[in-house]
């Protein structure tokens, strides 16, 4: 599995497990028992792969957006490769929803990745999720509220999926085999941007204003009609709220420190 260390491979590594699989890790900074794998060199990538059943394809850079070409494109071609002459049956591989009509950048990327493995020889499946809460709750948000106020456009929604619940349905995927297409899967319920920054706030006990405006471009626009979700295939359970108890019940994050 690539990215085991992220936040959706810490989840997908337990749940692969509970059924049986033997797992194992890649990480560029590997634990005792990991194996140490490059995307964007190609290190380690064909000891990685060696004699594995499936690939999990998680990792990205998705710290470093800029990196995306190598890390996303480039690293996926080297890990396609590395995986055929492994005579791998399968890969998974974790794209997002909406990444064909959003013009960002690293959604440029990932669309290219997709392409990558849907042009290789190894048979796949592609699964684009919609946004994680981890995401949101320590990224976008912080970032966000650091102007003092919140600018949220009202129409534009979302619709969380929690990490496990993207990791039981990687754990269909690798059961029922390779599917050779795209699926999406969002979460339980598509909110208002309003709404989740609202719920937010309640939560982690920060105060700031919240500001309601029409932001202006084709990125707004595309995301107001729904490109960031997928209701057809509301196949999470976990909802924001369920997040934010679950991250917060005990210990609310106190204004300061935002
Ligand atoms: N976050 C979301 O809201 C979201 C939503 C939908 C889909 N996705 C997709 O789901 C996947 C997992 O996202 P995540 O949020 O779990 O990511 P994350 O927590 O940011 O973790 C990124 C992972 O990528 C690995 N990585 C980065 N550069 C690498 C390189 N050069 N070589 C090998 N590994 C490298 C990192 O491993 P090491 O640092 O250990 O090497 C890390 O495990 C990504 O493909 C992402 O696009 C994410």
């Amino acid at each position: 599995m690539t990215g085991a260390s992220g936040v959706l491979g810490r989840a997908v590594v337990p749940r692969l497990e509970r059924d049986g699989h033997d797992v194992r890790r890649s990480s560029r900074h590997p634990k005792a028992g990991w194996v140490r794998a490059d995307l964007a060199t190609g290190e380690g990538l064909a000891e990685a792969v060696a004699g594995v059943g499936a690939v999990v394809h998680l990792a990205s850079a998705t710290k470093r957006y800029r990196k995306a070409p190598e890390v996303d494109v480039a690293g996926t071609r080297r890990l396609v490769t590395a995986a055929q002459r492994a005579r791998v049956d399968h890969i998974v591989y974790v794209s997002i929803v909406g990444i064909d009509r959003i013009p960002f950048g690293y959604y440029r990327h990932k669309l290219a990745a997709e392409k990558v493995l849907q042009a290789g020889q190894v048979p796949y499946s592609i699964l684009r999720a919609t946004q994680f809460p981890q995401l949101v709750d320590e990224r976008f948000l912080p970032l966000a509220s650091r102007l003092g106020v919140l600018l949220t456009d009202p129409g534009i929604t979302v619709q969380l999926v929690d990490p496990r619940d993207v990791a039981d349905r990687i754990a269909g995927l690798l059961a029922g085999g390779p599917s050779r297409r795209v699926e999406n899967l969002g979460g339980p319920e598509v909110l208002t941007s309003t709404r989740l920054v609202r719920e937010w706030l309640r939560a982690t006990g920060r105060r700031r204003p919240v500001l309601s405006l029409r932001l202006p471009g084709r990125t707004a626009r595309v995301m107001r009609e729904g490109a960031l979700t997928t209701p057809d295939q509301p196949t999470g359970t976990r909802t924001w709220r369920d997040y934010l108890a679950e991250r917060y019940a005990r210990s609310p994050v106190r204004d300061s420190q935002a």
